[in-house]
């Protein structure tokens, strides 16, 4: 940490009465979102603080809905999925450590229980949806009244890309410039698409050999490529949130391709290289290109794993479900 780093106990402190009150039990729901525009390095490492701005999608109803509620048994207890987890394993400690800093020594035992409805199959992380409505459960569990740039800052301390699920919709996250990153928030941008549909194409559901913090740190520290990176992603958020706004699908489905593709070639140029692909994600994306070639319009999208997401608007959904026969279809505003 540089000098003026501050710890995530100390940034969130400020926010938190030193005496909480505690309700019968509380429940959050958080969707998970796609970058359209990655959020792809840190400045700072302890608050998850972006070197670039980013913009995603949220994906309507399917995310995380966590439960708060006491654990009369005195000992906290963490469950996933209707599954009571090992309180070693390193979920309930990402959790318990998380709790933690809204709790801090105040003897109040939890249980604490997150259901994922994202398609297990879909092979998306939950790790955004999770942090986010974690957040906005122990909120209204110790009757916090954050303001939604807090939850949303909170949320971004338990996994970056969190900040931005607090909402629905299109969602910019602003990398901010502060020390303790209170600016560093998501907002929800005023813009709805109701055409528009996500495919999520999964191609391995093997756990990624490195994740996505451990990715960044190594593509900061060794490639020579990044040092373009958060200039071109600047440029690319104001072309993705200027064609979301003009409804302009072929300008923002390029630049979002684009930068992942962009973001990917930091990745691969790292060392060792960071390869996520396999030989499948390659087919697809080949695939992709050969029906842009014939007309359709469609893009995609990739994170630090090896399966596609899909951009499209519905009028292409059949003619794509037909060239994807293992593809899950989401229509982020068809439920608003
Ligand atoms: O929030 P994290 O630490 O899981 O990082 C997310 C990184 C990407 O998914 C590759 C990009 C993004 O903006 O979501």
């Amino acid at each position: 940490m540089t000098e003026q780093s501050q710890t995530k106990a100390q940034v969130i402190n400020r926010y938190i009465p030193s005496i909480l009150s505690a309700k019968e039990s509380a429940q959050a729901f958080a969707p998970s979102n796609i970058a359209l525009c990655k959020y792809w390095g840190k400045r700072e490492t302890e608050l998850n603080l972006p070197t670039n701005s980013s913009l995603s999608i949220s994906l309507g109803h399917l995310g995380s809905n966590t439960h708060i509620s006491h654990a009369h048994s005195g000992i906290d207890m963490v469950r996933l999925n209707n599954k009571v987890q090992d309180p070693q394993g390193s979920f309930s400690r990402k959790v318990i450590a998380f709790v933690n800093y809204f709790r801090r020594e105040q003897n109040i035992p939890l249980i604490i229980d997150t259901r994922n409805n994202i398609p297990t199959a879909a092979g998306l992380a939950s790790s955004a949806s999770g942090f986010a409505a974690l957040v906005l459960a122990l909120d209204d569990f110790f009757n916090l009244q954050l303001t939604p740039q807090q939850l949303s800052a909170f949320a971004r301390m338990g996994s970056g890309s969190a900040s931005r699920s607090i909402y629905t919709g299109f969602v910019r996250w602003d990398m901010g410039e502060q020390a303790d990153g209170m600016d560093s928030v998501a907002s929800q941008l005023p813009c709805q698409w109701p055409e528009l549909c996500i495919g999520l194409i999964k191609v391995s559901s093997a756990k990624k050999p490195v994740d996505s913090r451990s990715g960044m740190d190594r593509t900061t520290a060794t490639s020579q490529l990044y040092s373009n990176w958060p200039a071109q992603a600047g440029a690319d958020l104001i072309t993705i949130q200027r064609a979301i706004e003009s409804r302009g699908f072929n300008a923002m489905g390029a630049c979002a391709e684009h930068n992942a593709m962009s973001m990917h070639a930091t990745m691969i140029s790292a060392w060792p290289p960071l390869v996520y692909w396999l030989p499948e994600s390659l087919a697809v994306m080949q695939r992709v290109w050969q029906l842009r070639e014939s007309g359709i319009a469609v893009y995609f999208t990739m994170d630090a794993g090896p399966n596609l997401k899909l951009l499209f608007e519905r009028s292409s959904q059949k003619l794509l479900e037909a060239e994807f026969a293992q593809m899950d279809v989401i229509q982020p505003f068809a439920d608003e």
